[in-house]
């Protein structure tokens, strides 16, 4: 199980936005207040946040990069639940999934990333979608030729 989720709801979510804001503050001192509020905010955009946590290493069987993926597979699996369910989520990093300092006060170990946040709520409106690629571009079949 090379990966494990960590929850985040009512208030829990701007106690999260605490740790977000000290991360920022730290990389930008100067930052305005409007800037701040929409950091401490961040997990606060539906109602429900289920973090993704990678826990990915060497094993002498499965490689890591099968581990990577399952954490992958794992945030996916929300995502189309959630849909399934008549919820609409969204599977969001931004730069604080990165900042080891905030993954820390999230309670992430050092050994341990972020996959993804999956934001579950009611969707306000539906999605917007956007220009795909012709599937003959991504998707070939082996001839053998
Ligand atoms: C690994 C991963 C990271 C993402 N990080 C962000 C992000 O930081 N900010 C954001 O607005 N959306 C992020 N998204 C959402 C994507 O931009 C996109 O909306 C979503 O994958 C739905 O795909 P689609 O637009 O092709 O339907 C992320 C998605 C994935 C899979």
């Amino acid at each position: 199980m090379p990966w494990r989720f960590i929850i985040f709801e009512g208030d829990a979510r701007l106690a999260a936005g605490e740790a977000i804001v000290a991360g920022f503050r730290t990389k930008y001192p100067e930052a305005k207040p409007e800037h701040v509020e929409v950091e401490r905010a961040r997990l606060a955009r539906a109602p429900l946040v289920i973090a993704v946590v990678s826990r990915a290493a060497p094993h002498v069987k499965i490689p890591e990069w099968e581990q990577v993926l399952s954490a992958g597979a794992a945030a996916m699996s929300l995502v189309l639940a959630a849909h399934a369910l008549g919820y609409a989520a969204n599977w969001i990093t931004e730069w604080y999934a990165y900042d080891r300092g905030v993954l820390a006060a999230l309670g992430l170990n050092d050994n341990e990333r972020i996959a993804g946040f999956v934001h579950i709520g009611r969707p306000s409106e539906p999605p917007e979608d956007r220009p795909r690629p012709p599937l003959n571009e991504i998707a070939t079949r082996f001839t053998g030729r």
